[in-house]
């Protein structure tokens, strides 16, 4: 666990925290049957598909499949950490938060606000360097000789971070306060007990917006050759790479304007794109391209072009891309790849082919589905039978992700052609796989085309997250343990949890597990929609038990008969197995 704030403080606080209260103070909520509506802060849409359960006590959007407890929203929404959020909630009931085994007070952490104020006074610094500095020639003759105006620099807030080791604290002087704000911001580090230095040197400085145009961080470019070439600002209470794109505040017009948004690699490519008039471009920050910066960018616009180098490391980037992509693809969406030649990037192709050039290197781009398959065509030979096979398989994972609907139709015609078999073998095969951990005579079984490739652990998992008191309902599952399916431990582990913690609630069950393996997955499980009526989860659940423990029984009645030799005991106890698998 990444916090050292006691689990059970954690619970109470859930408990007592109405998620409803907290996410109607910011976005506000109508209620809907049990639950309440609004349209979804994370992306952009005209009807409702945000939904707030006051029953699990959790959010989700079955637009854009955000989802969370009260300590999630704040902390996608006010872009809080996990101990601020812990704090927030805490204050809004009048608690101290406890640390565990802390003798001395605990850590004060510094507020987002504070922290969003020392960059935007920072920024301001670096750009009155960048006129003023004694040594900032080098800096301006740099840009200069890479083709940059004076108008663009000043448009992206360019600036100038000087030689030095202490420019910051000079300017902002260096009281205990100041260091851990500018510490927090990410701005200097720590060298040792109360020593500071700069982390920005002789670097030029490109200010990195979030979506609402505050300053959350910095991209800092060598002068010259040093390395690292570029310098980014580490994650923040206020800054999350994964969740921002460089130029997205300001491109956010132009984008609506063109109706697409190009996502190159670098920040030197934002800006040349936009000295040439192209402004709907945006960045990533050095990282592979996220879901969460994918459904921001959709939000503006319905289609994306990624630019990538021709090289083998832009073409694996684009095939990570893609993966990323394959569950925001729904109907109307478009994503394209424009694979530019070997050893050229956005920068230098705009400075070469102009405006015009460029924008028709963008309409000849690729459209996502057939890169796909152009991909999976190329690793398997179609021209034979085993290819053939192979190419379905290859192609599997992939539609797996695809949301059901017209896109993923579309894609199935077309690889049952590539593939030379009819629409229903396709179909058949990909259920197979689907659904193999259930067995056909299973009540269970009915609700399978709705549950896709969910397994059964899978469904006791989310009925439990789901409703915790089932597990009080049942019978122990500690012999389960030792059943050898996927999840399983994971499934006992959480029932155990109930039983010793009768009032723990979903929300509760979710935050033990934020910073391990199984936090996203349990969270998906937590909104999944099983299918199942509320007035049917104790048999469902039930249902799930006996066939966890008809295949545990099966397993070990198969360990046993693959023994050569049996005691008697074992005899007996492979005749109670094989009776319990017949029941
Ligand atoms: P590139 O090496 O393609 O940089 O890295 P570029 O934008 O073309 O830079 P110039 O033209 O040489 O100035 C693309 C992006 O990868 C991240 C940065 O975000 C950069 O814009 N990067 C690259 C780093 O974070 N660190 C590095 O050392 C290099
Ligand atoms: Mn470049």
């Amino acid at each position: 666990m990444p916090s050292r704030i006691p689990q059970s403080f954690v619970d109470d606080l859930l408990a007592r925290t109405d998620v409803v209260d907290v996410i109607d103070s910011r976005v506000p909520l109508k209620k809907a049957g049990s639950e309440y509506k609004a349209c979804c802060p994370f992306h952009e849409e005209k009807t409702p598909s945000f939904t707030v359960s006051p029953n699990k006590q959790f959010y989700h959007c079955f637009g854009c499949a955000a989802h969370g407890t009260a300590i999630g929203f704040l902390m996608e929404f006010e872009h809080m950490e996990f101990v601020e959020a812990v704090e927030h909630l805490a204050a809004r009931l009048g608690l101290q938060v406890p640390r565990e085994g802390e003798t001395q007070p605990a850590k004060k952490t510094e507020k987002a606000t504070d922290i969003l104020t020392v960059l935007d006074q920072s920024t301001a610094y670096y750009q009155r360097q960048l006129r003023d500095h004694a040594t900032a020639r080098s800096a301006v003759e740099y840009l200069r000789q890479r083709g940059l105006t004076g108008e663009v620099a000043a448009h992206f807030g360019m600036g100038f971070a000087p030689a030095g080791w202490d420019n910051l604290l000079r300017e902002f002087g260096s009281s205990k306060h100041q260091c851990r704000l500018l510490l927090s911001a990410g701005l200097i580090s720590k060298k040792s007990e109360d020593r500071y230095y700069d982390r920005f040197r002789n670097r030029i400085m490109f200010p990195i917006q979030d979506h609402r145009g505050r300053v959350v961080g910095f991209g800092g470019r060598a002068i010259g050759d040093e390395e690292p070439k570029y310098l980014n600002s580490p994650e923040t209470p206020v800054f999350h790479k994964g969740a921002e794109l460089y130029g997205l505040f300001r491109a956010r017009e132009s984008i609506r304007e063109t109706g697409k948004a190009i996502v190159v690699e670098g920040y030197m490519d934002v800006v040349a794109l936009s000295q040439f008039e192209l402004h709907n471009a945006v960045a990533t920050l050095g990282t592979a391209t996220t879901r969460t910066q994918l459904e921001r960018l959709f939000r503006h616009t319905d289609e994306i072009v990624f630019c990538f180098d021709g090289d083998r490391a832009g073409r694996s980037a684009a095939w990570r891309a893609l993966e990323t992509a394959l569950p925001s693809l729904r109907q109307g969406r478009q994503i394209t790849f424009l694979f530019l030649p070997q050893g050229e990037d956005p920068d230098s192709v705009i400075r070469a082919k102009g405006k015009a050039g460029f924008e028709s290197l963008i309409s000849s781009a690729i459209p996502l589905p057939d890169y796909m398959l152009q991909q999976l065509s190329d690793r398997s030979d179609l021209s034979r039978i085993d290819g053939r096979a192979r190419f379905i398989e290859l192609a599997k994972p992939l539609l797996q992700k695809v949301p059901p609907g017209a896109f993923l139709e579309l894609l199935l015609s077309r690889i049952a052609q590539l593939a030379r078999i009819d629409r229903d073998s396709l179909d058949r095969t990909m259920e197979k796989s689907a659904g193999s951990a259930l067995s056909n005579k299973s009540p269970i079984s009915k609700a399978l085309p709705a549950m896709g490739r969910k397994s059964l652990v899978r469904l006791g998992l989310s009925l439990l997250i789901q409703k915790p008191e089932l597990a009080g309902a049942a019978d122990n599952l500690d012999e389960l343990k030792d059943l050898e399916l996927p999840g399983m431990p994971l499934l006992t582990e959480i029932a155990e949890l109930i039983r010793h913690h009768p009032a723990v609630s979903s929300a509760a069950i979710l935050e033990r597990y934020r910073g391990t393996e199984h936090h996203k997955h349990l969270e998906k499980l937590a909104v999944w929609d099983h299918m199942v009526p509320a007035e049917g989860l104790d048999e469902e659940f039930a249902a799930v038990l006996l066939q966890l423990r008809e295949k545990w029984a099966a397993q070990k009645a198969a360990q046993l008969l693959h023994k050569s030799h049996l005691s008697d005991t074992e005899k007996t106890r492979l005749r109670e197995l094989l009776s319990q698998r017949s029941k």
